[in-house]
């Protein structure tokens, strides 16, 4: 395998030193690109330009020919998993994903296999092609959904604003959403190892939802869950460690708990604030993230200054990843995009001279 060139993220994971605080961006191959969507175009769909290693790998580094991004992503997305499980994905026009046959009764939910590999072979491939084409520029990240967070799409049937459905089968039949629940951690822990094995060179669990849940069901119905998977999954390859990111957007009231669960690094969202998080996990964990993705939509300037007071609010050391809360906005302008990824290389040099 190629030497990487550049692994400030992979230092930055292990709180290794490093010259500068690295970036990447969450959805940072998306429809703010419009390179992204004239690649969409010709794929034909989105699911198109998953199942298609070359496609897949076209659009993974269209971000990294812009900007001097410390990671690469793999193009793919969560709900792939609950696909390969039976439930049908498919993405109906300006409505975001969904599934043909979402898990409303027992029959269907008893019924309930975890994923065949077999039918994710096309993520794997788009994994070692991906691989292929960095030629060790940079890392690549795999990724896979919570399973809770999978659970969700795969209880609703789609996006949802209140989750009435996942949240009426927790309080009245709790046992049938642990079932869901076992079934995709199961399917996620697979998953990421055979990432791991295509050649992914650190993962991400995207919880995404965990934050909707009250205290009490985040740590049974998420965390619990979370805790299996980082267990489960490869730590080396290559003669080197595979780090995790837990990320639960809305988790920032439980970071200790996020911060036991032995990954390597805890995502933030944009609502806490980095110093304390740092105070209060730093010793334990990475972290990733804090930026306001909506922060993008202002100025250059603005932006710089955000930058400026998160860099200044993590403070001296190596250790955090900087990063997005959330997914970039389509709407967002690539330009901005640029100045982000400038301002945090630039502005972080002074924090990394010992
Ligand atoms: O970060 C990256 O660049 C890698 C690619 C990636 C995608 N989805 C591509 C994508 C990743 C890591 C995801 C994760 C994902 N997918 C999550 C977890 C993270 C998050 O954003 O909360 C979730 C909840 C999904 C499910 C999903 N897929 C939704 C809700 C949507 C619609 C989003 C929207 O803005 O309409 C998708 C589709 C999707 N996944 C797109 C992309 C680039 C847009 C599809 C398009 O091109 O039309």
């Amino acid at each position: 395998m190629t030497q990487l060139k550049n692994d400030t993220f992979l230092r930055a994971l292990l709180k290794e030193p490093v010259e500068y605080t690295p970036i990447w961006m969450m959805r940072q191959a998306g429809r703010y690109l419009p390179e992204y969507r004239a690649t969409r175009a010709r794929a034909g769909s989105f699911m198109g330009l998953c199942t298609s290693p070359d496609y897949a790998t076209e659009v993974t580094l269209q971000p990294l020919e812009r900007f001097p991004l410390d990671a690469a992503i793999l193009f793919s997305d969560i709900l792939t998993v609950p696909d390969a499980m039976g439930l049908g994905l498919y993405f109906a026009e300006g409505e975001g994903p969904k599934f043909q046959r979402p898990l409303r009764d027992e029959t269907a939910i008893r019924a309930l296999v975890p994923a065949e590999l077999d039918k994710l072979r096309y993520v794997f491939d788009a994994v070692a092609s991906i691989r292929q084409a960095l030629d060790g520029r940079v890392p690549l990240i795999g990724f896979s959904g919570s399973p809770f967070t999978l659970a969700c799409y795969m209880v609703e049937g789609g996006g949802s604003d209140d989750f009435r459905h996942v949240k009426a089968m927790l309080y009245s039949r709790p046992e049938l959403l642990h079932h869901i629940l076992e079934m995709n951690t199961q399917s996620v822990i697979a998953y990421l190892n055979a990432q791991i094995d295509a050649g992914a060179q650190a993962v991400q669990i995207f919880d995404t939802w965990g934050g909707a849940l009250s205290h009490a069901a985040y740590r049974e119905f998420s965390l619990a869950y979370m805790q299996r998977i980082v267990a489960g999954l490869k730590r080396e390859a290559d003669g080197r460690r595979v780090p995790v990111i837990v990320f639960t957007k809305g988790g920032g009231q439980w970071l200790e708990d996020i911060a036991a669960i032995g990954a390597d690094c805890v995502g933030l969202d944009w609502t806490t604030d980095i110093g304390q998080a740092r105070a209060r996990v730093g010793a334990k964990v990475a972290l990733q993230g804090n930026f306001d993705p909506n922060a993008l939509f202002a100025e250059p300037a603005a932006i710089e200054r955000e930058v400026a007071r998160i860099l200044a609010g993590y403070g001296q050391g190596s250790g955090h990843v900087f990063n997005l809360g959330h997914g970039i906005s389509q709407f967002a302008d690539p330009a901005h995009a640029g100045a982000l990824v400038d301002a945090v290389h630039r502005l972080s040099r002074r924090y990394h001279c010992d």
